[in-house]
């Protein structure tokens, strides 16, 4: 079990180069099982959640390579459409592959998806919509067999824009005859990027990013080659990890659109932020200022993925912030251990209270979950002496080298 071991204190000056989105590789890599061929996606981050996302290709015949951060598929042969129960309970968006494989075999049997505990997680969405527009599910004792007889295409309407479900229905819908629409979408730039690689394989798709979306299915797809987004919330962690331990660093590789709400939300604290050409720039020179108050919400609001990062970044701000996490119900987890280095924050349900201090302290710490975990290491980077952090195999599940980055920029971090 690897952990860090951070010295805090130093600031932080250099460049950073911002891999591909882990929301975005995980359901384009689904999506390739739509075509009877071998695609080709490149700037795929190397992570643990995509090496358990081959593992589940590869478990349904797919004939899968890895060369840097290319990953070529080939699904000329999908021989099963079974996901072993240990590799669904490793990664929530193992559910993703319910849609593709139901598209491309007409049937999918799986149990329900695991990942990283932060609330109930539940998929009555995905199932729901699966079943409106004709799947046949049978459920028994956490168990899932799926079977699609006849698409029946037409509208669903989401009750709250789920991410996963909005991806679910487009990998199903694009392959089935007749128009499907999803009102409610995800907007999130990942659900972009699956309809660019849709598109890319010949589906009729379009909406994505403006909450509904029509799909005109087509007989059959066909391979790709295709690039993936780079990752905003990566792109965040680093952002905040210079407004806690102050320094200067441009973060290259980054579509500032995505971003937008985060940095709107430094600028608040007082970072100087400047857009460059490929991403941006921050510039932290005192103290940060504390923010009235930051909400979670769907995008294009202010990201939950991004708010574990945003706290631990404002426990050393001037004043006192409020976050109201409203996505996930179990998204406060680094609380306990901020507090072990010093972080005064008060936790009642959604709200989370944070009067900044002056300094935080070094402390044996473990990180509870991924973005947890990320905000952790911002933390021990800005606090005085050393921290030692177990559980990093949660952070390795969505940063690929996070500790090669940070020594790039001058921190002072070793994995032992
Ligand atoms: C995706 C992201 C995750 C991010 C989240 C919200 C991936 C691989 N993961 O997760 O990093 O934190 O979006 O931006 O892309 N819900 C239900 N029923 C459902 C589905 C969801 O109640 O059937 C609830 C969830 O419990 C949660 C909220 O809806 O409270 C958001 O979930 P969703 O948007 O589906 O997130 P994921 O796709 O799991």
């Amino acid at each position: 079990m690897s952990k860090y071991i951070i010295e805090g204190g130093n600031r932080l000056y250099g460049t950073a180069l911002i891999g591909g989105a882990k929301n975005s590789v995980l359901p384009i890599l689904a999506g390739t099982v739509l075509a009877a061929g071998e695609s080709i996606i490149h700037n795929c981050p190397r992570i643990r959640d995509v090496e358990l996302t081959i593992e589940i290709l590869k478990c349904l015949g797919c004939n899968v390579t890895v060369q840097g951060n290319t990953v070529c598929v080939n699904a000329a042969d999908v021989t099963d459409n079974y996901i072993p129960m240990g590799l669904m309970n490793k990664m929530r968006s193992s559910v993703i592959f319910m849609g593709a494989i139901l598209s491309r075999t007409g049937e999918a049997r799986c149990s329900y998806p695991g990942g990283c505990e932060l609330g109930a997680r539940p998929i009555n969405l995905h199932l729901k919509s699966f079943k409106q527009l004709g799947v046949e599910i049978n459920e028994q004792a956490g168990f899932l067999e799926c079977r699609l007889e006849k698409y029946k295409p037409g509208t669903v309407q989401l009750d709250f824009p789920s991410v996963g479900a909005t991806e679910n229905i487009m990998l199903l819908a694009c392959g089935q005859e007749g128009t499907t629409t999803i009102v409610n979408a995800a907007r999130e730039p990942e659900i972009f990027d699956l309809q660019d690689l849709l598109v890319k394989m010949g589906a009729k798709i379009r909406g994505a990013g403006e909450g509904i979306i029509e799909i005109e299915g087509v007989k059959s797809l066909k391979q790709v080659e295709k690039t993936v987004i780079s990752d905003r919330i990566c792109a965040a962690t680093m952002l905040f990890m210079v407004a806690a331990a102050g320094g200067c660093v441009e973060l290259k590789n980054v579509n500032t659109s995505h971003i937008e709400s985060i940095i709107s939300v430094l600028r608040g604290c007082g970072a100087d932020i400047r857009l460059t050409d490929c991403g941006v720039n921050i510039k932290v020179t005192e103290r940060i200022d504390a923010v009235d108050m930051v909400q979670t919400m769907p995008y294009p609001g202010y990201p939950t993925d991004a708010q574990p990062q945003l706290m631990a970044a404002l426990c050393t701000a001037n004043g006192t912030s409020v976050i109201k996490e409203t996505i996930f119900e179990n998204r406060f987890k680094a609380v306990g251990e901020l507090k072990k280095m010093g972080a005064d924050i008060t936790l009642g349900g959604e709200m989370a209270i944070i009067r900044g201090v002056k300094k935080l302290h070094g402390a044996n710490l473990s990180a509870p979950d991924l973005r947890a975990g990320a905000a952790l290491v911002i933390a021990a980077l800005a606090a005085e002496g050393k921290s030692e952090i177990s559980g990093v195999c949660y952070i390795d599940r969505g940063y690929e080298n996070l500790e090669g980055m940070i020594t790039d920029i001058g921190g002072k971090i070793i994995r032992v």
